[in-house]
């Protein structure tokens, strides 16, 4: 199979349009044919020195490194004992380097059906390709962790990002919060049609000072990094959570050894059960998600400086 990869770890290694043999499914696995895989900052971070490159070397397959996480495809080979799936199944899904699985900038992924959700007949699969890092993500920072219900208060520091767009739509559209959103001034209107109450342009003078009217917050998410956590903290109601979706430094992480215990770091994990309530809701067009662009896969290196810019305002495709 084809893949975009590096053949070393080493910092600055180009990816290359490689021949890779085309992994057979074991027993519990199935092969998916990759449709759609996006481009997640998580892609660019990992092959940069830092806490993310090392976590990668220290738990994922050895070189050929193939980076990506989420994707959407079809279910091609199953391998023994697996239930639930079937040959011909359209599915998004992530896959998961701590079980040795390679990424998705490729013509067929290895997962296992954990991994994976079964889309409904017609769910357009490039929306589906860029559902999985960002779904997930923000759905386990607005529902699995804060739990956040119907009038609570929710502040989307990042909401124009791929996270933040997904947190905003859930907290405001599946579960009935109110929700301010910071972004810069051109995402404004974006943000207020995703279904943000109130949105704060953090070019108008501090966005914390900004958002103090409209707390205090049961749920601060903090999408875009750089927001001071004691004052992201004295923004919360009692009980309130700050979840820290990006700041992936160790500065970042010692704020969750911080009374009273409100900050909290987030890894997002793509699972089927996380993509099943995204899927319906997209389906029933409560939740959009945005597609910025595609890229043939062979542009991956493109693709990853456009994110590295971090001035998206949707999802980014490469396509096998
Ligand atoms: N912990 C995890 O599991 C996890 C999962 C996914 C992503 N992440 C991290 O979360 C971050 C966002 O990821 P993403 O995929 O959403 O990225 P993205 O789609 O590239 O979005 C980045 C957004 O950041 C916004 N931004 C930049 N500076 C800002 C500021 N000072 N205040 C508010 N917004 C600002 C930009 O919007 P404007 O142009 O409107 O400023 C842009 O839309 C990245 O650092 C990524 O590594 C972590």
């Amino acid at each position: 199979m084809k893949a975009m990869a590096q053949t070393s770890w080493a910092a600055g290694t180009p990816l290359a349009l490689l021949e890779l043999p085309t992994p057979e499914p074991r027993a519990g696995e199935v092969r998916v044919r990759v449709h759609a895989a996006s481009v997640n900052p998580v892609d660019w971070k990992m092959r940069q020195s830092g806490p993310l490159r090392l976590a990668a070397r220290l738990i994922g397959p050895p070189p050929p490194v193939v980076p990506g996480v989420d994707f959407s495809g079809t279910v091609d080979a199953v391998g023994p004992k697996v239930t639930g799936v079937a040959v011909g199944d359209a599915v998004v899904g992530g896959v998961n380097f701590s079980r040795g699985q390679r990424g998705s900038y490729a013509e067929y992924v290895i997962v296992r059906p954990d991994q994976i959700c079964v889309l409904p007949t017609g769910f357009d699969l490039d929306v589906a390709g860029g559902l999985g890092v960002v779904g997930a993500t923000a759905w386990m920072a607005v529902v699995e962790m804060a739990r956040i219900g119907a009038g609570q208060r929710v502040a989307v520091l990042g909401a124009s990002g791929g996270v933040g767009q997904m947190c905003v739509q859930i907290a405001a559209r599946v579960r009935g919060a109110f929700v301010a959103g910071v972004c810069s001034a051109r995402n404004t209107g974006l943000v207020t049609g995703l279904g943000a109450n109130v949105v704060i342009d953090y070019g108008e003078g501090d966005a914390l000072e900004q958002l103090r009217a409209h707390g205090p917050f049961d749920l601060i998410v903090d999408c875009a990094g750089g927001y001071s956590g004691p004052r992201c903290r004295a923004l919360l109601a009692k009980g309130g959570k700050h979840v820290m979706v990006a700041g992936d430094s160790p500065l970042a992480m010692a704020q969750v050894l911080v009374p009273p215990f409100s900050s909290r770091p987030i890894l997002g994990v793509i699972t089927g059960a996380r993509m099943r309530p995204l899927v319906d809701a997209i389906a029933a067009g409560q939740v959009k998600l945005t597609i910025a662009q595609r890229f043939p896969l062979t542009a991956a290196e493109e693709a990853l400086k456009l994110s590295e810019g971090a001035r998206m305002t949707g999802k980014i495709l490469l396509m096998p």
